[in-house]
């Protein structure tokens, strides 16, 4: 079966893209201890560039939102110049790269908060652990892990904050040269948090009605799109993950009002992670796709263990615009050539996915180097 369908032109919003192979944002951790992007990313992603788009790792918006070690922030003037040493490497071979805009929000460790708690729409903890900062003796490897912990319920100001971070953030990310910018809306993260009922029991106008739950969401939106084209800003959601203790009432109503907002805004694109097959994240029992389409007629990118078939199947058919590769680029800078001759595709090794530096980054081989 033919995969021709990755190779379509496309534009996604403003953006034209060259073939529907998107890179899926992955957290890397080659940022250095306070959070400022080295060149080794701007190397890492110019392997990667033929991707129609790349989406990069997720990107806190505030150091409040902020724990996870050596994950990149966007909140100062020297991570802004970093970001741009990254993003002109992009440019120079021929890439498109946005910003993922993150705040993790209940997630932080209150290691990375000087021992403040971190905040969530309501005191209700993740699920499972999280990496901690290295012990003071680190040396390399992997980092101690410790449990969620139960956050601070956000006040009005704490809102305001995050609301205000995303814009900021936002115009920073412009500055440091990226083409757009994606809302960080999944994975259990603030958004999320505010989105999904089993997550948010607030009472106020921000919890309770869907309408509530997509407030944060909204305003977010709203101060995103203040300074970016939102023909250049997309919303990557999950609204059927029950990873970290996440879990909605009726994810399908809560897409299609996702959906709707996008709409509203006239935001570019949607990245819906929904597997079609059971991998990094669960194939959900009642998939949302066709929801998000009944109210956003905007690009819609799927994301979740596709192979190059699945994905020009899914792409030929109409479901979907694009699709995202998350763990295949680990170790494939080249996919869309592999995806193009039919190459095998190379192993990542996971020992380096959140640690490290080179080695498990930079030094996967282009299947024509390998072979030849
Ligand atoms: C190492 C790693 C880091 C990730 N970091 C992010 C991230 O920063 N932001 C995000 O939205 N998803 C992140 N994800 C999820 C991926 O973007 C993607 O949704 C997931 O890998 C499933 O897609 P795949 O089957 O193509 O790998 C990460 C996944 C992995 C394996």
């Amino acid at each position: 079966m033919s995969v021709d369908a990755l190779f379509r032109p496309h534009t996604i919003g403003t953006l034209a893209v060259p073939n529907r192979v998107v890179m899926a944002p992955l957290t890397r951790a080659r940022a250095d201890v306070d959070h400022v992007p080295t060149p080794l990313q701007g190397e890492y992603y110019a392997q990667r560039a033929d991707a129609g788009l790349i989406v990069a790792e997720a990107t806190a918006v505030d150091p409040l939102g902020m724990g996870w070690h050596r994950a990149p922030g966007i909140w100062t003037d020297e991570m802004v110049l970093a970001w741009k040493g990254v993003t002109d490497r992009v440019h120079e071979v021929g890439g498109r790269i946005y910003c993922q805009l993150w705040h993790m929000g209940r997630l932080v460790l209150p290691d990375y908060l000087g021992g403040e708690l971190p905040l969530g729409p309501s005191a209700v903890a993740g699920e499972g652990e999280t990496m901690a900062p290295p012990p003071d003796d680190y040396t390399g490897g992997f980092l101690p892990m410790k449990p969620y912990v139960v956050p601070r319920a956000m006040t009005q100001a704490d809102i305001d904050r995050v609301v205000a971070s995303y814009g900021a953030a936002a115009a920073n990310a412009l500055a440091a040269g990226f083409d757009g910018v994606e809302v960080h809306g999944a994975n259990g993260y603030v958004i999320d948090q505010f989105l999904q009922s089993r997550t948010n029991l607030r009472t106020d106008a921000y919890g309770g009605s869907i309408e509530n739950r997509v407030r944060l969401l909204d305003e977010v939106v709203g101060a995103v799109v203040a300074q970016v084209d939102p023909g250049r800003v997309g919303l990557r959601i999950s609204p059927t993950s029950e990873r970290k203790g996440m879990g909605d009432v009726d994810p399908a109503a809560l897409t299609e009002a996702v959906g709707a907002l996008a709409q509203r805004h006239g935001l570019a694109y949607l990245h819906l992670i929904e597997p079609i097959a059971s991998g990094f994240v669960d194939k959900p029992d009642y998939p949302v796709m066709k929801h998000l389409r009944a109210t956003f007629a905007g690009t819609v990118v799927q994301n979740g263990s596709f192979d190059a078939q699945t994905a020009a199947d899914h792409i030929a058919r109409g479901e979907v615009d694009a699709v995202s590769f998350g763990r295949p680029y680990i170790a494939n800078p080249d996919l869309v050539t592999r995806f193009r001759e039919g190459r095998p595709l190379a192993t990542p090794d996971f020992d380096y996915a959140y640690v490290g530096e080179e080695k498990g980054y930079t030094d996967y081989p282009t299947w024509a180097s390998s072979a030849g």
